[in-house]
C-alpha cells in the first residue's frame, strides 16, 4: 500500500501541473498541446501503463487487507479515539469516495481523450485533439463541479493518513524527522486536493 501510495502521490503532482493549465487565459490551447504530448510520447505512455497497474494494485491490496483485518478481528477495535485520527479509522470509506470519484473521472476525461470522438484545433497548423473543450463542458455542470469538490475533500482526509502512513509503514520515519514528515504530509494533503477542487470551480464561474 505504502509504496504504491507514494507512487500516486507523485502522479497526482504531475497530473496537478498539468491541470492548471486549463486555467489559462489562452482558449485553451497550453492544455491541449500538454494533453496531445502526454498521450503520445511512448516514455510517458509507458509511465501511464505503471500507473493504472499501481492504481489496481493500491485498491486490490486495501481490499485484501481489509477482509484479512476483518477476519482476524470479527468483533473490532474498540477505537482509542484518543491515539488515531479520524482519517485513520474511515480509510476504506474515504478511498471508496475516490475509488467512484475516479471511475466517473476517467469515463468522462481519459476515456473520452483516447476514444471518443474529441472534434480537434489547430495551433500553427498542426491539428490537436479539443480536450479543453470536453473539460469545459464537463466544468458547466453545477452538479459535476459539486461531485469534484466533495471527492476532493475525500481525498483530502485520504492523504492526510496515507501521506504519513506511508513513511511508517517503509520504515522512513525518525523521531528527529516526524514532525517535518507531518508537517510536509498535512501541507500537501490540503493544498493538493484544494487546487484540483479550485480548477472546477473557477472553470465554472468564469462561466457564469
Ligand atoms: C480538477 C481536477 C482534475 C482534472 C481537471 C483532471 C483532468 C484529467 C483529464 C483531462 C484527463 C485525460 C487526459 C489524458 O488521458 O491524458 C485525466 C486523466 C486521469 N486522471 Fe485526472 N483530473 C483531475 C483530478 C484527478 C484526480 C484527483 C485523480 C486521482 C485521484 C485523477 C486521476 C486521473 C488518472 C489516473 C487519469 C489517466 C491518466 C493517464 O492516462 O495517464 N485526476 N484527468
Amino acid at each position: 500500500m505504502a509504496a504504491t501510495g507514494l507512487f500516486l502521490i507523485i502522479f497526482l503532482l504531475v497530473h496537478l501541473t498539468g491541470n492548471l493549465q486549463l486555467l489559462k487565459d489562452d482558449g485553451g490551447e497550453a492544455f491541449n498541446v500538454y494533453a496531445q504530448f502526454m498521450t503520445s510520447n511512448p516514455l510517458i505512455k509507458t509511465t501511464s501503463y505503471l500507473l493504472y497497474a499501481t492504481f489496481l494494485v493500491h485498491i486490490i491490496w486495501a481490499v485484501i487487507l481489509s477482509v484479512y483485518n476483518r477476519k482476524a478481528r470479527p468483533v473490532g477495535y474498540a477505537h482509542n479515539k484518543a491515539s488515531s485520527t479520524w482519517s485513520s479509522r474511515n480509510m476504506g470509506i474515504l478511498g471508496t469516495i475516490v475509488l467512484i470519484f475516479l471511475i466517473i473521472h476517467l469515463k468522462n476525461f481519459w476515456y473520452e481523450m483516447h476514444w471518443g470522438g474529441i472534434p480537434t484545433v489547430a495551433y500553427e497548423g498542426e491539428s490537436y485533439k479539443d480536450l479543453y473543450a470536453v473539460v469545459d463542458k464537463a466544468f458547466a455542470e453545477w452538479w459535476i463541479v459539486a461531485l469534484y469538490v466533495v471527492s476532493m475533500i475525500g481525498l483530502m482526509f485520504h492523504l492526510y493518513h496515507g501521506f504519513q502512513s506511508a513513511f511508517q509503514t517503509l520504515g522512513l520515519n525518525h523521531p528527529k524527522y516526524n514532525a517535518l514528515i507531518k508537517g510536509v504530509g498535512t501541507a500537501f494533503a490540503v493544498i493538493v486536493p484544494a487546487l484540483f477542487a479550485a480548477i472546477p470551480i473557477l472553470m465554472f464561474l468564469e462561466r457564469s
